[in-house]
């Protein structure tokens, strides 16, 4: 049997396969950030996928980046949440609910508070952003003041206990991107003057301080992270020519945490992922960005990871890992359902049973 269809430990859970269902934005949460009606019915239909990465859910009012994602910051999200994990449990997966701070990535419409994004510096990313009134510049953020940074880093601890509290098997962080915590990583977002800018050590701070917190709050073995080393132009990240080397300085202190696991979004530099394997001793998973098909399990193959997250396909073959298993060809993702909406391009697409009817 290939090794992709082996059982593999992430922290508590036994998985029942090497793939998993990588986090996805869908933007179909209500207002208050009540994950919407249809979430129980879309993450249950793709249960086979073993371990369910959520999509991005904001920590905090700050957090939210994007129109109708959820929230974990009150009883309602809560409450919301845990009709999704019960859900997904009665079809025999695990949930991990993914924690994304938007940072400046936001814009002040598309907050409950209306107001301006925040940041490790007053640098506005250079791009542009979907409001309900279309595509606008995002504005200057505030810069954190230490106390703010600290306040950030108690609603992740608290979002991730409200994670728990909803029935989730653990939460990642989110902590690549372009989003807060690589705001931090980037010199190009990150120009504080204090300990958490400047040298290598000091933007790696903030996302490390969010990991112990994490961790103390609801166990390492339920808290996973994030990363994905490299520029993202299209959200003003630029991480230079030390990139490589600040990533060789955070895998190893994450590790010291022990957390369940380090999830990779991979683009480019392969010998920059056979050194982070060899730095993690726990589980590696990696998304490896727009592979073809034939590809998917290279990485566990050939040993780099130990899971490998799936996105689009996912998305649009709620039954992938079956379609899979016997070789049966694939929905195409359809990218204009990707982001709010309706049940098109969320809860519709079909499976190989229903097409056999
Ligand atoms: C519609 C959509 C929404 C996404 N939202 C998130 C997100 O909320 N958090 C995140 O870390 N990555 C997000 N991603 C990135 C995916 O997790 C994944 O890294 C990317 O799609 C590449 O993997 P793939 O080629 O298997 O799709 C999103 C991708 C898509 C297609």
């Amino acid at each position: 049997m290939k090794k992709m269809w082996t059982e593999t430990k992430v922290g508590r859970i036994t998985l029942p396969h090497r793939l998993a269902m990588a986090p996805m934005t869908r933007s179909r949460a209500n207002v208050d950030g009540t994950p919407g009606e249809l979430a129980e019915l879309y993450y249950s239909q793709r249960a086979s996928m073993g371990l369910l990465i959520s999509e991005g859910t904001q920590p905090s009012e700050d957090g939210q980046g994007y129109l109708w994602t959820p929230g974990l910051y009150n009883q309602a999200q809560i409450d919301g949440w845990k009709k999704v994990t019960n859900a997904v449990h009665e079809k025999g997966a695990y949930m991990y609910i993914q924690l994304m701070h938007a940072g400046r990535m936001s814009h002040p419409e598309n907050t409950p508070h209306h107001r301006q994004g925040v940041a490790p510096s007053a640098i506005a990313p250079g791009v542009q952003i979907v409001t309900e009134k279309g595509m606008q510049d995002i504005p200057v953020p505030h810069e954190l003041t230490k106390e703010e940074i600290n306040t950030t880093i108690l609603d992740f601890k608290k979002a991730a206990a409200a994670a728990i509290e909803a029935g989730a098997d653990g939460v990642e962080i989110h902590g690549a991107n372009g989003y807060l915590i690589q705001q931090f990583f980037a010199e190009s977002s990150n120009k504080r003057e204090d300990e958490y800018g400047g040298s290598i050590e000091n933007r790696a701070r903030f996302g490390i301080e969010v990991a112990k917190a994490v961790a103390e709050e609801i166990g390492a073995d339920r808290t996973g992270f994030r990363i994905s080393p490299g520029d993202i132009a299209n959200m003003g990240i630029f991480e230079g020519e030390q990139s490589e080397d600040f990533y060789r300085y955070l895998v190893p202190e994450l590790a010291k945490l022990n957390l369940a696991y380090l999830h990779v979004k991979h683009s480019s530099n392969d010998e920059l992922l056979t050194e982070i394997r060899r730095m993690w001793p726990n589980a590696l998973l990696v998304n490896r960005a727009g592979r073809p098909l034939e590809k998917i399990d290279v990485d566990i193959e050939e040993g780099r990871a130990d899971v490998a997250p799936v996105g689009a396909w996912s998305l649009a073959n709620p039954d992938l890992v079956e379609r899979l298993q016997q070789d049966a060809s694939l929905n195409e993702p359809d990218r204009s359902t990707y982001f709010g909406g309706d049940s098109r391009g969320y809860t519709d697409y079909t499976t190989m049973s229903y097409q056999s009817l």
